[in-house]
This record gives structure tokens, C-alpha cells and sequence, in this order.
């Protein structure tokens, strides 16, 4: 079984689905006609070097043998993806601790990372595509400076890996110059759509999550991707609810090992379809937690939104309540009926809400779920007559930060 897609309770007709046939035929054929720019993770799954890989899970060997605290130094599409997958799957036991520098510019968070740093065996893990991301430069340069300070030049630069393109930018010079250890971002394959790239991989492999499996499942997906490609419902769902005024997708889950993959969809769907004055403005909700916050507006709001929900079927463990009313009843069960009762009680309201099926959280659907939703992306920014694989507005508000700081 793979990951579905159940549009029933859009309100949207086959019809009106089967109208967006020859759009996304269109879309799926650019993304296959390897004449695109910034379409080389379309084929990545299937075509991927094997070479690259072994070197990527011999160098995560290495880190693991090297480090109980791995830090990983990079954002947006340098940060999310590995980030995500580290946080849904599970990992084997004894790996390192993989956490997160470079994502905001907060001193304080920094400062408690470094504290950390001290007390424990530490790797740097630097990903940036450009070379000049100010947050990227900022942290991997306080970091460095510890690391060194710590172990020696010598030994701290064998315990740096660097991702970065393969020519330009200063992250690649330095590189080059000081000899850390280093993968190459493919220049064809943006940011948001990189983490099965080794910007993904490496901080996926060395946390012990199964990057193999990972990567078959995307295989199995991009196998599957033409028109009952099974995103080609939700593609055409979406577009036709952005049609209907349904400006906001709420992204619904309701296993918090998820969090960070909303947060990765976020920046997919934004980065990619928010431009020109169109694009779904993507909002992620963790349930059944937001129902206590949010569930009022959900229910009686305004309008302007529909749900996408991701479903886990099956859960690895479940647990009994003992006592009390609901006595007998399991955790599972209930969050089950959770699903149900929130889909009935929006859907009567009349919000419509997408569904998606994921059969259980594993690396191997893991690795569909990021191509499911890579593939819709691209199809879904096409039909709205945006370029999915640029970023213009993150790029000025970069130039005008640079501006304030020089
Ligand atoms: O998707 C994107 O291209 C962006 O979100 C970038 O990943 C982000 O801005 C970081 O850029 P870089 O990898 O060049 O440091």
C-alpha cells in the first residue's frame, strides 16, 4: 500500500478534477523533460549515484565514530528537510545528537548551543548552496572558532563537513583551502527541493535514520509519478480550491513527529508558489493540540481556508488508559477518532478537507511522502503560472538585511 490522496470531501466533482488533466499532463511532462531549470531532483530517486551514496554513509560512519553532538549549521532548504526526517524517523540506537545552528540569529540560543558544545564530543556540519547566507556565516563562524579552540586547527577541521556548490561562493573556497570534508550541492536542484541530495543525507545518515529506505520509497513515488501519479488529485484539488477563494491550506497532523515535516511542506508550497500575487498561503496545525487553540476558528471562522490532513494509519505502539471513563480504550483509538470526528464536524461546516494516507512512518514512506509532496508542489505552482524553483522575494529581503548590516 502507498500514500492515497481522498479528495471526497472537497466538494469538488470528478469532473472538475478530471477538467485539470491536461494542466498537469503539461506540468508533469516540463518536470520530466529534463529541459527545465532546477528540475534535477525529478529523477534524482531513480538515477542517483550510487558512488555518492556509499561515500555519504562511509563519511556518516565516520561522524558517528567522531561525535556524540552533531551540529549542523545551515537554514531553509539547508535546514528543513534534515531536520524533518530526523524528527519523524526512527534512528539506531547511539547515534549522535543532531541539532540546529544558523536558523535564526537569536545570541541566546546560539550561546546555550555552545555551552552544550563544551561538555560533549561535537562535529560541525556547514550546508549552504549560495556560500553567503548571512545566518549560515554568522553561526559557522562563532562555531568554528570553539571548535578550534577546543581541539587544535588540525583536528578541528577534520571534524568540519561542509555542503556546499561545487564552484562558487566563500563557503567553497575555504573549503578547498582548509580541506574539510565536503559533498557537493547539484547546481540544477534548488534549496527547497535538496534533501535527498547530501544536504539531506549526510545529517539523515549520521543521525542512523535508513537513508536507503528513504530513497526507495522517493524511487517508488517518482516510479508512480504520471497522470494517477497520486498526487495528481491533490494537485488538481488544490489549485481548483485557490479557484473557489480558498486562499490558506491548513495543514493538519496529529503525530508530533510531524511538526517539522509541516514546517518543510511550509517552505516547499510557500517558496514556490507565493509569488506574482497568487500562491496558497500554507499553515501548519499540530492536533489535536490546535483544536484547544484554533479549533474555534476552524469550525466557525471565516472561510478562507481549507484542511489538508495527514493520516497515519498505523501506529508503532499503542497504550491502554487503565482507569477512569475511558477505561479499555487505547491512545491509538482515540486519536483515530479524533481524525474522524474533527473531518465530520469541519466537513458539515462545509470547510473542505483533503486527506492523505500515509500507511505507517517509516523511512520508506517517508521518502514517497517527500516526493509526493515535491512532485505536487512543482505541478500545482506550474498550473498557477508561477515559477516553482525560484525565490525572489527571499532573495531581496537577503540583499536588503546586507544592506542595514555593511
Ligand atoms: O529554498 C531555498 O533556496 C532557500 O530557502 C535557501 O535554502 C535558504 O535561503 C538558504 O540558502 P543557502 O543554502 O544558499 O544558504
Amino acid at each position: 500500500m502507498d500514500i492515497k490522496t481522498d479528495i471526497t470531501k472537497t466538494g469538488l466533482t470528478r469532473e472538475e478534477i478530471q477538467g485539470q488533466k491536461q494542466a498537469i499532463d503539461d506540468a508533469l511532462q516540463r518536470l520530466w523533460s529534463g529541459k527545465e531549470d532546477f528540475t534535477g531532483w525529478v529523477k534524482l530517486p531513480l538515477e542517483y549515484d550510487k558512488g555518492e551514496l556509499e561515500r555519504i554513509l562511509n563519511v556518516a560512519d565516520i561522524i558517528r565514530g567522531q561525535c556524540e553532538l552533531l551540529i549542523v549549521i545551515g537554514i531553509g532548504g539547508s535546514y528543513l528537510g534534515a531536520k524533518a526526517a530526523i524528527d519523524a524517523l526512527d534512528r539506531e540506537p547511539g547515534c549522535p545528537e543532531v541539532k540546529f545552528a544558523g536558523i535564526n540569529l537569536s545570541a541566546s540560543y546560539h550561546a546555550g548551543l555552545l555551552e552544550e558544545m563544551q561538555r560533549k564530543e561535537v562535529c560541525l556540519c556547514v550546508i549552504s548552496k549560495s556560500g553567503t547566507t548571512v545566518e549560515t556565516t554568522a553561526a559557522f563562524n562563532i562555531f568554528k572558532k570553539v571548535l578550534i579552540d577546543k581541539y587544535g586547527k588540525e583536528e578541528a577541521s577534520a571534524r568540519i563537513y561542509a555542503i556546499t556548490d561545487a564552484k562558487n561562493g566563500a563557503l567553497r573556497a575555504e573549503t578547498e583551502k582548509e580541506g574539510y570534508t565536503s559533498f557537493v550541492i547539484p547546481s540544477n536542484i534548488g534549496g527547497r527541493y535538496s534533501v535527498l541530495t547530501p544536504v539531506g543525507l549526510l545529517p539523515i545518515a549520521a543521525a542512523g535514520a535508513d537513508v536507503r529506505s528513504l530513497l526507495e520509497g522517493a524511487a517508488a513515488m517518482a516510479a508512480s509519478a504520471d497522470w494517477d501519479f497520486h498526487g495528481a488529485d491533490y494537485a488538481a484539488a488544490r489549485y481548483l480550491l485557490l479557484q473557489k477563494g480558498k486562499a490558506v491550506e491548513a495543514i493538519q497532523h496529529y503525530e508530533p513527529r510531524l511538526k517539522y515535516f509541516v514546517e518543510w511542506i511550509k517552505q516547499l508550497f510557500g517558496e514556490s508558489e507565493g509569488k506574482e500575487g497568487t500562491g496558497l498561503f500554507p499553515a501548519g496545525l499540530e492536533l489535536t493540540a490546535d483544536l484547544h487553540s484554533m479549533g474555534q476558528f476552524l469550525q466557525q471562522g471565516s472561510q478562507i481556508f481549507f484542511e489538508t490532513v495527514l493520516n497515519v494509519e498505523q501506529s508503532p505502539v499503542d497504550l491502554t488508559v487503565p482507569g477512569g471513563p475511558l477505561e479499555g480504550k487505547t491512545m491509538d483509538q482515540l486519536n483515530k477518532a479524533a481524525v474522524k470526528g474533527v473531518i465530520e464536524a469541519h466537513s458539515s461546516a462545509g470547510i473542505p478537507i483533503i486527506r492523505i494516507d500515509i500507511p505507517q512512518l517509516n523511512a520508506y514512506y517517508y521518502g514517497q511522502l517527500i516526493y509526493f509532496f515535491e512532485t505536487t508542489c512543482a505541478i500545482t505552482a506550474m498550473m498557477m503560472g508561477v515559477n516553482p524553483f525560484d525565490q525572489p522575494g527571499v532573495e531581496a529581503y537577503k540583499k536588503e538585511m546586507k544592506k542595514e548590516i555593511s
